[in-house]
């Protein structure tokens, strides 16, 4: 715990991901602002902010996972409460941005989900948004207020640090983590691989090929996000057939959901370490032992601090960029 900041910065959260709130409030020696999240008999939410936000620094816990619908309503709800409350400053903290997959027009006819969610927050009052491992870093340029992107590669680094796997191999799951992954190899001083995933004919599933050596090493993957499993599970595998000894996984959000729990416990996975961006459901507990999460309360904490007392932040972020 850190001194206590001054009355003049209020935190609230929504339901998405209470328990990091009260991290970050244990952090920071304040206690979470009180605030009720109701519903209409029709189903609509309902949010009120029980203390006092008027010339105050509000922020706003919520991650946009599942059910992301109601959790992103809910934000902006809040928002929107905090802005007709006449808070001084609104910053929305976003441990995990929900839609952000969609980032792109890939196709005909189809939205930029994560511009449009960009939108309909910053139309709703935010003035600044701290966000954690965003899932494509050009998300912060949809917006036109501040965002501060932290990423929570310090928490994991501290963890394997402490770990010290022997004769380590860091592997991208695929071509689009080679950068995560790098940063990685660099701060633990082990060398880089990955997995290509290719369709090998149209009707086939997909299958891995590694480049890089691995034979005879522990492995460790590291991807932003874990939803199906399918992307890890191949991986996993390929890497096995390629003659890795232990595998574990790092990932950032655990979304965890359809068949992803009978592919993580079918692959050659020993560990499968998350943060607390999103709470354990119960396909992620059904992981057992093999589940460890790392909280990354004191790292938001940290730089939510820093935004109230307008110090730099980018201290936060460099270590990453510069691996
Ligand atoms: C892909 O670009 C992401 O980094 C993750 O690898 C992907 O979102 C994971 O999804 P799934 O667990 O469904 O394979």
């Amino acid at each position: 715990m850190i001194k206590a900041v001054d009355d003049e910065m209020k935190i609230f959260a929504g339901r998405a991901c209470p328990e990091l709130a009260k991290q970050i409030c244990d952090y920071l020696g304040m206690a979470l602002g009180k605030a009720e999240v109701g519903r209409f008999p029709d189903g609509e939410l309902n949010v009120k902010l029980d203390e006092d936000v008027r010339g105050r620094d509000v922020f706003l816990v919520q991650s946009t996972c599942p059910p992301v619908n109601e959790n992103l309503m809910e934000l902006l709800l809040m928002v929107d409460s905090a802005r007709r409350a006449s808070a001084s400053s609104i910053t929305a903290v976003i441990p995990y941005y929900g839609y952000a997959r969609k980032d792109r027009k890939d196709e005909g006819r189809v939205p930029i989900a994560a511009k449009l969610v960009a939108n309909m927050l910053t139309v709703a009052g935010t003035d600044r948004v701290l966000a954690l491992d965003l899932h494509a870093t050009q998300i912060q340029g949809f917006f036109d207020i501040p965002v501060d992107h932290l990423y929570s590669f310090p928490v994991i680094v501290e963890y394997l640090r402490e770990k010290a796997i022997e004769d380590l191999v860091l592997v991208a799951p695929d071509i689009g983590r080679v950068r995560m992954a790098n940063a990685y190899s660099r701060a633990l001083g082990a060398p880089l691989a990955m997995v290509e995933k290719r369709r090998e004919s149209p009707d086939s599933a997909k299958v891995g090929f590694v480049i890089g050596d691995v034979r005879d090493k522990n492995v460790l993957l590291v991807d932003d996000i874990i939803a199906t499993g399918g992307t890890i599970a191949i991986a996993a595998h390929t890497l096995k057939e390629a003659g890795a000894r232990q595998i574990s996984v790092a990932a950032v959000h655990p979304v965890f959901c359809g068949p992803v729990a009978e592919r993580l416990l079918a692959a050659p996975i020993d560990e499968v370490v998350v943060t607390d961006t999103i709470p354990l459901n119960d396909l992620a507990r059904s992981m057992g032992e093999k589940i460890k999460v790392l909280s990354v309360g004191r790292l938001l904490g940290e730089a939510m601090r820093r935004i109230h007392c307008n110090e730099s932040v980018s201290l936060l972020f460099d270590q990453f960029n510069r691996e």
